[in-house]
């Protein structure tokens, strides 16, 4: 099925215990999320990353589904304790939500 961002929107809230959305949100144990799609991996200067997710290129929808399939091996190292979105549907949502907020 094509993307849903408004189902995505429902997916993200398994994100919200560590992450905001919204323009100019707060840092919770994850970085702001806002603009996310097409960004830089490691890009918001107030949260300190990783260095693998800051080596981890830059984030589109092809690197982004990987990463929300599985955060550790797509970017090992990494400090997202997630273990990630299985439901390739629900994934796809998921993005198209955070493609519509950046
Ligand atoms: C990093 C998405 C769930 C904690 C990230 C990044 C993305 C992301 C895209 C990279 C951000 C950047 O490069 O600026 C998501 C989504 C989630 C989710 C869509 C839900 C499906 C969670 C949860 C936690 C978490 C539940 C906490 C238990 C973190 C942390 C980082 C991070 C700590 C930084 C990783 C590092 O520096 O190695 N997340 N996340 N995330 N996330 Fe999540």
């Amino acid at each position: 099925a094509a993307q849903d961002a408004a189902a995505g929107e429902k997916v993200f809230n398994q994100c919200k215990a560590c992450h905001t959305i919204e323009a100019g949100g707060p840092n919770r144990v994850g970085p702001n999320l806002h603009g996310v799609v097409g960004r830089k991996a490691g890009a918001v200067e107030t949260f300190k990353y990783s260095d693998a997710i800051k080596n981890a290129g830059t984030w589109d929808e092809a690197t982004l589904d990987a990463y929300l399939t599985d955060p550790k091996s797509a970017v090992p190292n990494n400090k997202m304790a997630f273990s990630g979105v299985k439901n390739e549907q629900a994934r796809k949502d998921l993005i198209a939500y955070l493609k519509k907020n950046s």
